[in-house]
C-alpha cells in the first residue's frame, strides 16, 4: 500500500509517498481503509522531530483520518499518534467514531483533533459547566468572554462553532482580515488582526478594560504572559500549543494578582482517558446530529502534494482544515 513517509528530520520536503507494508493489527485493533487524512500543526512539528512520544524517522505520518472499517464497512473517523496518512491503518476502536450521515470523508478527517481539542478547551475554562447552568435556569449574571488565538485555523474554527452553541462572546486573532471575515461568518463576534493591532490593547478596548474569562493559547513565548494580561479576575488561560516554537514566558506573580490560572491541554494525554473522551463525544455527537457542527475544510490536496499541504499551515496560508485525499492516490 501507499503511505506518506517522513523520510528524515526536516521540513515538508522530507515527506515522500512510498510503497510500505500493510499494517498488522495488534490485539483489539481494527483495520480501516483510509480515504482522507486531516493535517494538524502537530504534523508540522513531527517532521522536525520535536513532537513528544513520536518515534524517529522513517515514520508514516498523520494523526487523524476517515475511511471505512474493514470488518463491516462502517464509515469512521479516527485519531492516532502516527501512521494515519496511508491507505490502511490499524486503529484503536475507542478512538474511532462514526462519520455523521451526509459528511464527506474529508469532513470526517477534519473532525477528531479540532473538535475534541476545542471542546476540552471550553471544558477546562469552565464554560461547558457555565452553559449547562445557564440552560437549567441557574443565573450566571453575564455572558462569558473568550479570546481564541489562530481563530481561523482548524482548532480555531471548531472553537467558534462550539462557542456559539455555548453562548460565549468570542474574540479571535488572525494575521488576515480575509480569514477574520470568514470566521465571522461562522459566528465570531470580534476579530482582531494582530498584524495591524496589538491584541492585548484591542481586548482592553473591546471589553472596556475588563478583560476576558478565558484565552485559548497556542502560540507560546511572550504570548502566554500577554494572554494572562488579557484575563479578567479569576480568568483562565488554556495553554495547548506553541506555534512560535518558543518557550512560554510567564511571571507567575501575574496569576495571584488577579486569582487567575493557567491550564494545560494535550489531546494525546486526554485521549487515553476513556470516560473523558466518551463524555466529550456524547456532547459533540449530539451537536453534530442536530446539524450544529460541521468541519470547515479550507483545502483538499492529493497525498502526492503533502509537502504543499503542510506548508499551508506553517506559512499561515490555511483557512480551517487542510485535508489530504489518501485513497486511490
Ligand atoms: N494540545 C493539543 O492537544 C492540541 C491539539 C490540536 C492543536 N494544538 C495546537 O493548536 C494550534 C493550532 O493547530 P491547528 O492544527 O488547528 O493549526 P491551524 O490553526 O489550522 O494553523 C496554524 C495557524 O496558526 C497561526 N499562527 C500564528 N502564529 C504562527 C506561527 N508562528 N507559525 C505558524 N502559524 C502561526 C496561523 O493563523 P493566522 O495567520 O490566522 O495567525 C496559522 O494558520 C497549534 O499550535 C497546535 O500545535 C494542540
Amino acid at each position: 500500500m501507499k503511505g506518506i513517509v517522513i523520510s528524515r528530520l526536516g521540513g515538508p520536503e522530507v515527506l515522500e509517498v512510498q510503497e510500505i507494508p500493510d499494517p498488522e493489527p495488534g490485539p483489539g485493533q481494527e483495520l480501516v481503509r483510509v480515504e482522507a487524512g486531516g493535517i494538524n500543526f502537530a504534523d508540522i512539528i513531527t517532521t522536525h522531530g520535536g513532537y513528544p512520544g513520536t518515534p524517529k524517522p522513517p515514520l508514516v505520518a498523520g494523526r487523524e483520518f476517515a475511511g471505512a472499517r474493514e470488518s463491516d464497512g462502517l464509515r469512521v473517523m479516527g485519531y492516532a499518534q502516527w501512521a494515519a496518512f496511508a491507505e490502511r491503518i490499524a486503529a484503536r476502536p475507542e478512538l474511532l467514531w462514526p462519520v455523521p450521515p451526509g459528511w464527506s470523508a474529508e469532513e470526517g478527517a477534519a473532525f477528531p483533533v479540532n473538535y475534541f481539542t476545542a471542546y476540552f478547551a471550553y471544558w477546562k475554562a469552565g464554560l461547558v459547566a457555565h452553559a449547562k447552568d445557564a440552560a437549567s435556569g441557574v443565573s450566571t449574571g453575564r455572558v462569558p468572554r473568550v479570546l481564541i488565538h489562530a481563530v481561523a485555523g482548524g482548532v480555531g474554527t471548531a472553537a467558534v462553532q462550539i462557542g456559539k452553541l455555548l453562548g460565549v462572546d468570542m474574540y479571535g486573532t488572525s494575521s488576515s482580515d480575509d480569514k477574520l471575515a470568514r470566521a465571522k461568518e461562522l459566528g465570531l463576534q470580534h476579530g482582531i488582526n494582530y498584524k495591524q493591532r496589538d491584541y492585548e490593547e484591542a481586548i482592553k478596548d473591546l471589553t472596556h478594560g475588563e478583560g476576558v474569562d478565558a484565552v485559548f493559547e497556542m502560540l507560546g513565548g511572550e504570548h502566554v504572559g500577554k494572554s494572562v494580561r488579557c484575563l479578567r479576575d479569576f480568568g483562565r488561560v488554556i495553554v495547548y500549543g506553541s506555534a512560535t516554537g518558543q518557550r512560554a514566558e510567564l511571571d507567575t506573580r501575574m496569576l495571584y494578582a488577579k486569582g487567575a490560572s493557567v491550564h494545560g491541554l494535550w489531546l494525546t494525554y486526554l485521549s487515553a482517558h476513556r470516560t473523558l473522551m466518551d463524555e466529550a463525544w456524547k456532547q459533540l455527537s449530539a451537536w453534530t446530529s442536530q446539524g450544529h457542527l460541521r468541519p470547515v475544510v479550507g483545502h483538499t490536496l492529493p497525498m502526492e502534494r503533502a509537502a504543499d499541504a503542510y506548508r499551508l499551515l506553517s506559512e499561515r496560508k490555511n483557512f480551517g482544515k487542510v485535508v489530504l485525499r489518501v485513497a486511490g492516490a
